[in-house]
């Protein structure tokens, strides 16, 4: 996979051919027809190379897996799990052929709905209480080939949710039906839903904070995703303030 496509939609942008229609200078999306492909997503330009390459390791993880369901979530809050998310999935859907769906399975704290400017409600848990249909609840994006599902109304009990048979029996439809379904998580803070939600997926891709989530931290919530026999898939280093060349990366 390249990040051609991406670098070039980005020039475009930068360098001032706009669609008309809301723009996302405050890191929002908006709808597919109002922007083109550069203003997606709100992805940094110096962060392109870093999203493609991340997309390439995760096609790389899980191109033999039956169900390729992913997690993102963050060892603490406010890590960048919802950032990372939107950034791998906007970069797998806008550089591959196939259909992606990203999903806020953040029961506590979900800001996806916002950012893709749709509704809150109807979402997951509409369609997990059987208020809904699946196809209710599919928003298309600005982004080719990505697909966008908002957590829906409030969970009474966030620690059951992901426990229940109706979830399971959703992802693994989703799972069927689209090439990657990437979940937006709430952080492993000690809370169970995170845990059961990973539980259900074929993975977890964790998302730690440079210089903020100590490497204790990491370290721990790796170790207990393992136990739990949750497969932790990869992990990325947000917020880096300084360029690391790629060989040295590869050694850490
Ligand atoms: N690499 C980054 N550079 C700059 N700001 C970031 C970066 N990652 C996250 N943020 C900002 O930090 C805040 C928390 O990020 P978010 O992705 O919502 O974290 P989480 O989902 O883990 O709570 C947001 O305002 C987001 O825009
Ligand atoms: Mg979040």
């Amino acid at each position: 996979m390249s990040s051609t496509v991406l670098r070039k939609a980005y020039e475009r942008w930068q360098s001032g051919v706009r669609t008309p229609g809301r723009m996302p200078d405050n890191g929002s999306i908006a709808p597919a027809e109002e922007i083109e492909l550069g203003a997606l997503l709100g992805i940094p330009l110096g962060a392109v190379e870093d999203y493609a390459a991340l997309a390439s390791r995760i096609e790389l993880v899980m191109q033999n897996e039956v169900q390729r369901a992913l997690v993102v979530a963050a060892a603490a809050r406010r890590g960048g799990a919802s950032t990372v998310a939107v950034g791998l999935a906007s970069t797998l859907a806008a550089t591959g052929r196939s259909p992606i769906l990203l999903v806020d399975g953040n029961l506590r704290d979900p800001i996806l709905h916002r950012k893709f400017q749709v509704p809150r409600e109807p979402g997951l848990a509409d369609l997990a209480r059987g208020a809904v249909k699946a196809a209710d609840i599919v928003h298309p994006t600005a982004v080719p080939n990505l697909n966008f599902v908002a957590v829906g109304s409030e969970t009474k009990v966030p620690q059951a949710f992901y426990q229940q048979p109706p979830f399971r029996e959703i992802l693994d439809a989703w799972a069927r039906e689209y090439s990657y379904v990437i979940i937006d998580s709430a952080p492993f803070t000690g809370v169970a839903d995170p845990i059961n939600l990973a539980q259900a997926a074929t993975g977890v891709l964790l998302v730690v904070e440079a210089g903020r989530t100590v490497r204790e931290v990491a370290a721990e919530t790796t170790e207990e995703l393992r136990r739990a026999g949750i497969r932790v898939l990869g992990a990325v280093l947000n917020r880096r303030r300084f360029y690391i060349p790629d060989w040295i990366y590869r050694r850490v």
